[in-house]
């Protein structure tokens, strides 16, 4: 599949980019230098990534929409607001992926792997491990990130519509804040009781 990352000169993008590619896919790097990657080339993909801060998002998706009409996007934007990355902050539109899905209303808008941390993506040595949840309001779109993530190593589940985002991408700052707390680096999820 041929993968487009927004953002992919980053920490996440990056990992992603690379794991992905040694599964066989072709990768797209978006970058707003066009000496390190190109938005608009990564907009041709199939399937396209947003791997940039929250603060960005807005902006990028603005630009690209019209090249966005049509296709699986999966949006793994938290949003963020430093310093105090251990406190959930909701956005205006509840959550990146759903102002994501109003920015883009053509696009059909996943959001996923907002418990990923690039610490392990980018450690080749790490073998990926955890749950990945998947939320959105088209199925087939779903199935796509579902697989992607098992291309990565973990397991992708269904969560839901894309209004669950919000509990996703929420998540993200109590895991940071464990981070700190248990002393670890890049802790994530995994679903209990499913093989039961
Ligand atoms: N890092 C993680 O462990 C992790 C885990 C889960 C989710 N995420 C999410 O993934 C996204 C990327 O995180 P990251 O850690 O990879 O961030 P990052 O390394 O700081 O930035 C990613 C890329 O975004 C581009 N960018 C920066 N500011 C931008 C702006 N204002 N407008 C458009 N593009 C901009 C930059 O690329 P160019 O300069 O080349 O354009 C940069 O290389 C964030 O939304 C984050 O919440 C991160």
């Amino acid at each position: 599949m041929k993968i487009g990352l927004l953002g992919g000169t980053g920490k996440e993008g990056r990992g992603l980019a690379s794991r992905w590619a040694k599964a066989g896919h072709e990768i797209v790097i978006g970058s707003r230098d066009p000496a390190k990657g190109d938005n608009l080339a990564a907009a041709d993909a199939e399937v396209v990534v947003v791997c940039v801060p929250y603060g960005g998002q807005a902006e990028t998706l603005r630009e690209l929409a019209p090249r966005l009409e049509g296709k699986v996007v999966i949006d793994l934007v938290v949003p963020l607001v430093p310093p105090q990355v251990t406190r959930v902050v909701l956005p205006p539109g509840g959550a990146a992926a759903l102002e994501a899905q109003a920015l883009l209303p053509g696009a059909r808008v996943v959001g996923a792997l907002h418990h990923v941390s690039s610490v392990h993506l980018g450690d080749p040595e790490h073998a990926m491990r955890g749950d990945v949840l998947v939320c959105g309001d088209d199925a087939a779109a779903k199935e796509t990130a579902i697989t992607l993530v098992a291309d990565l190593g973990m397991r992708g589940l269904d969560a839901g519509p894309l209004a669950n985002a919000v509990a996703l991408e929420a998540m993200t700052p109590v895991l940071l804040y464990m981070n700190r707390k248990y002393k670890k680096a890049g802790l994530g999820l995994a679903i209990a009781g499913l093989e039961d």
